[in-house]
């Protein structure tokens, strides 16, 4: 798919449908995550992929829509703070890091044919308690993965005009 097409074809699906995705597919979606860029390559992420299929109640704890469970996965992104680049005066990316690596892995379901859609709107300490997470390691961004069943809604952007300053800001 071209760059441009596949850009367009993204949206936050909200909607899906119960059918497998096949390991082939997972396996490309997850090697696109593996290639993010990091800041100073530190890598300092994990990618969970957790199978809904009987686990529908325990997660759904974790973001309280339907959606949310609907797909057979869902992925979730985490952050090792410790391992994150840290700039001189004090501000870390690991969660940029983190966020670079979940677009990544969107953009790689979407074409595959795959819906998805970030959520950070979840409860962290249900996530720390379902998932197990450890001390140390933070949850940033999940999205469900799997086939959509519904349609892509009219897209809301500001004008580039309004997002756009160039060689100064003001
Ligand atoms: C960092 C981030 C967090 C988001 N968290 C949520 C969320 O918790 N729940 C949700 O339904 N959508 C969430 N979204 C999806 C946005 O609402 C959506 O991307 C935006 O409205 C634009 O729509 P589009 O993705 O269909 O183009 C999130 C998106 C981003 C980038």
């Amino acid at each position: 798919m071209e760059f441009a097409q596949l850009i367009r074809q993204r949206y936050s699906v909200r909607s899906y449908k119960s059918d497998p995705v096949p390991d082939a597919v997972l396996d490309r979606v997850l090697e696109a995550a593996r290639l993010a860029p990091t800041a100073a390559n530190r890598q300092p992420f994990r990618v969970l992929v957790i199978r809904t299929e009987g686990r529908e109640e325990e997660l759904g704890r974790l973001y309280r829509r339907p959606w949310f469970v609907e797909a057979p996965l869902v992925i979730g992104v985490c952050c090792l703070p410790a391992e994150a680049w840290v700039r001189r005066d004090g501000k870390s990316y690991g969660d940029v890091d983190a966020a670079i690596v979940m677009d990544h892995l969107v953009l790689a379901a979407t074409a595959e044919g795959l819906g998805t859609c970030w959520v950070a709107n979840f409860d962290p300490a249900a996530a720390r308690e379902i998932l197990a997470l450890p001390a140390g390691v933070e949850p940033i961004a999940f999205s469900p993965l799997g086939y959509a069943a519904d349609q892509p809604p009219e897209r809301k952007r500001k004008p580039l005009t309004e997002l756009l300053l160039r060689e100064r800001w003001s």
